[in-house]
């Protein structure tokens, strides 16, 4: 009888002991999802800040005094954005032989303008500016200044060579 009393006894300590590793392998396992999702999440939240960080600045390029383009894809009464020197530049062509190049910066505070040919105006959609297409002029809105007036050049009946205004 005292035998058998001693083997339940030692009995329960074993399925204690087994409960209390369940219970640790449980906690170890819960800790290990936790921390894996924290991780997950702390890293998805730094992410977009260390690319930003990483990134280099794009500054203008200002040895870049001129540029060529292949212009026998632009029809008439449209335009393009290219670049020039790592800035926007609007090139609007008006008829075959008449194509203006402006900044495409907005001279208010800086947003990308457009041109819309229906219109006949270059617009800044940030605040309503508004400029003339064929000078740049500013004709209304908040921008103080006209855009930039690049220079143009037919290289040939396909190219046009465009050069930073002085
Ligand atoms: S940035 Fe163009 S109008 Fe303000």
């Amino acid at each position: 009888m005292k035998q058998k009393t001693e083997s339940i006894l030692k009995d329960d300590t074993t399925n204690e002991k087994n409960n209390e590793n369940k219970i640790l392998n449980k906690r170890n396992f819960f800790k290990l999802i936790l921390g894996g999702i924290g991780t997950l999440f702390a890293a998805t939240g730094l992410y977009p800040v260390l690319k930003y960080l990483s990134a280099p600045l794009k500054l203008e390029d200002s040895s870049v005094t001129e540029v060529e383009e292949d212009i026998s894809t632009l029809p008439v009464d449209a335009s393009r954005m290219i670049k020039f020197g790592g800035k926007p530049l609007l090139l609007i062509r008006h008829s075959e032989k008449n194509i203006t190049a402006f900044g495409a910066t907005c001279t208010h505070l800086a947003c990308t303008v457009q041109y819309q040919a229906k219109q006949q105006r270059i617009y800044c959609a940030c605040h309503g500016s508004v400029y003339d297409p064929n000078t740049g002029e500013r004709l209304a809105g908040p921008a103080p200044k006209a855009l930039p007036n690049y220079v143009v050049e037919f290289k040939d009946e396909k190219t046009i060579k465009i050069t930073r205004p002085v």
